[in-house]
C-alpha cells in the first residue's frame, strides 16, 4: 500500500512566529548589498522633497516627512541631507541602528514602532511616505487600514500620504516556488515562496547557506491592487489625488508594474 503523503501546511496563513521586527532583524546584514537600487532612489528623494516643500511652503514652514518602514535609511538619509526634517519609523531596532551608523544617519529622527499601530504623533508631517511595497508587509487583517488611518491623522493640512507599491498581475497563481538567488563556491541562497492568490498573500524564505551554517531570512506580503488600496484609503478619509508609474511623475498606464499613489485627507 502506498504511503500517505503527510499533510502540507495550509496556504493563506501568515508565517507562524513572524513579528513586526522579524524582517528587519533577519535582513539587516544583507539589506544594503541585496537591495541597493530596488527603486529609483534619486528620483524618489527629489520628488518627495518637492512634494513636502510644496505643502510646507503654503503654510510658511519647513518641510517634514515621516517615512514608515525606514529601514537602513536608503531614502531618509539623502532626503534629510537635502534639508527636509525626516522622521524614520521602523519596528526593527537593528535596522534603525544600521541607519544611525551610516554617514548622515544622525540627521534622521529614528522612532521605534509598528506602522500598523502608530502612536499619536508628537508632530505632523507634510508627507507620510510608505515606499517600496512596505505597506504590504502588514499582512494581518485590518493592519493596512489602521496604518492608513493613522497616517492620515499625522498629516498637516494639505499633506500627502504617498504609497509606492507593485501592481499585482490579474493572473497570479497559487503555488510554491523554489529558485536560486545566488550560487558561489562559498554560498548558496535559495528563495522559497508560497503564494495564496485568493488571500493575496505570499510568504517566503531566503535560505542562506554557507560553511558556517544556515540563516533563514523570512518575509511575507499581503498585496492589494491600486483600486483596493484606494478603497482602504477612502475608509481612512483619504482621497486619491494623483497616481504615477514612477518617481518622474509619469502618468500611470494600464500595464505599469508599479504605482505611486498620492492621497490627501478629504476633510483636513
Ligand atoms: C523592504 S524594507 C524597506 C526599507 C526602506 N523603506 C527602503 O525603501 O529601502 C521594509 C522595512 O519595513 C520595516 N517594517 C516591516 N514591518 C514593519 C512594521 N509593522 N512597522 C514598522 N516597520 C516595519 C522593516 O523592518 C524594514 O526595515
Amino acid at each position: 500500500m502506498a504511503a500517505m503523503a503527510p499533510p502540507s501546511d495550509p496556504r493563506g496563513r501568515p508565517l507562524d512566529g513572524f513579528a513586526a521586527d522579524t524582517y528587519g532583524d533577519r535582513f539587516v546584514d544583507v539589506y544594503d548589498d541585496w537591495y541597493p537600487d530596488v527603486t529609483d532612489t534619486e528620483a524618489c528623494v527629489a520628488t518627495v522633497e518637492a512634494l513636502a516643500r510644496d505643502v510646507a511652503t503654503r503654510r510658511g514652514t519647513e518641510p517634514r516627512v515621516l517615512e514608515l518602514g525606514v529601514g537602513t535609511g536608503r531614502l531618509a538619509i539623502p532626503l534629510a541631507e537635502r534639508g527636509v526634517h525626516v522622521t524614520g519609523l521602523d519596528a526593527s531596532p537593528a535596522m534603525l541602528a544600521a541607519m544611525a551608523a551610516k554617514p548622515g544617519g544622525e540627521r534622521v529622527r529614528a522612532v521605534l514602532g509598528d506602522m500598523a499601530d502608530l502612536a499619536q504623533a508628537d508632530q505632523r508631517f507634510d508627507v507620510v511616505l510608505v515606499a517600496y511595497n512596505t505597506l504590504f508587509n502588514l499582512v494581518e487583517e485590518g493592519a493596512q487600514q489602521r496604518c492608513l488611518d493613522r497616517s492620515g491623522d499625522a498629516l498637516t493640512p494639505g499633506g500627502l500620504v504617498v504609497v509606492e507599491a507593485f501592481v499585482p498581475d490579474n493572473d497570479i497563481a497559487s503555488g510554491d516556488t523554489v529558485t536560486t538567488r545566488q550560487v558561489t563556491a562559498e554560498r548558496v541562497v535559495l528563495s522559497v515562496s508560497r503564494t495564496d492568490a485568493d488571500a493575496h498573500l505570499v510568504v517566503g524564505q531566503y535560505v542562506d547557506i554557507t560553511e558556517a551554517g544556515v540563516k533563514l531570512r523570512p518575509w511575507q506580503l499581503r498585496w492589494s491592487s491600486p483600486e483596493e488600496l484606494d478603497h482602504t484609503a477612502s475608509s481612512a478619509g483619504l482621497a486619491l489625488v494623483d497616481r504615477w508609474s514612477d518617481w518622474h511623475r509619469t502618468p500611470i498606464t494600464p500595464n505599469a508594474p508599479t504605482h505611486i499613489s498620492l492621497y490627501q485627507q478629504t476633510t483636513p
